[in-house]
């Protein structure tokens, strides 16, 4: 299975994550390329894989700069997105409670609108927590590949 992390940030907390993971879940039966959203459009949805977003929040609940050009590109373009099966890794932090996670919120919202299946929960890491999120993304990303591999094996 390949899966494609794509890694929206601000200060790189969402990298970091993305790098455990990466390192997690590439076994060599499953293997994983991690790309920064900088640069991508809605095409990076025609690469053969299973995706997995992994992304901050800022602003007032925007998806991080690096993100824009890809998120706008989506609701712009509206791809057929129903070949896609992804996965939302977000980060936020709760003192922002009226927009809480909402750049993992937008990004899954706009791939369910255009077709695409997500698989899991959409993770929430709330930064008030003191959890550590490179932590959570570790124990999150197996489970989620757990679940990709059952979906997959069903059809
Ligand atoms: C200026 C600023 C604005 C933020 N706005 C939000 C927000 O609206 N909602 C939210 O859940 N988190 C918000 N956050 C929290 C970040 O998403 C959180 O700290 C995250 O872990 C940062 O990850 P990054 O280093 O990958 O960008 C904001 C943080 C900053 C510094």
């Amino acid at each position: 299975m390949q899966i494609v992390i794509l890694v929206g940030t601000m200060t790189g907390t969402a990298q970091l994550c993305a790098q455990e993971m990466e390192l997690a879940l590439d076994d060599g039966e499953t293997r994983v390329t991690t790309l920064m959203m900088d640069g991508l459009d809605s095409s990076v949805f025609s690469r053969e894989g299973m995706f997995l977003i992994c992304t901050s929040t800022y602003g007032q609940g925007d998806v991080p700069d690096n993100a824009r050009a890809l998120y706008e590109d989506l609701k712009a373009k509206r791809p057929d997105l129903s070949h896609v099966r992804y996965g939302v890794f977000g980060l936020g932090d709760r003192t922002y409670a009226e927009t809480f996670n909402f750049g993992g919120k937008r990004f899954d919202e706009i791939l369910t609108e255009l077709g695409a299946r997500r698989v899991g929960e959409r993770h929430m890491h709330d930064a008030s927590s003191g959890v550590l999120p490179e932590e959570t993304a570790l124990e999150w990303c197996q489970e989620w590949l757990a679940k990709l591999r059952e979906q997959v094996a069903a059809g």
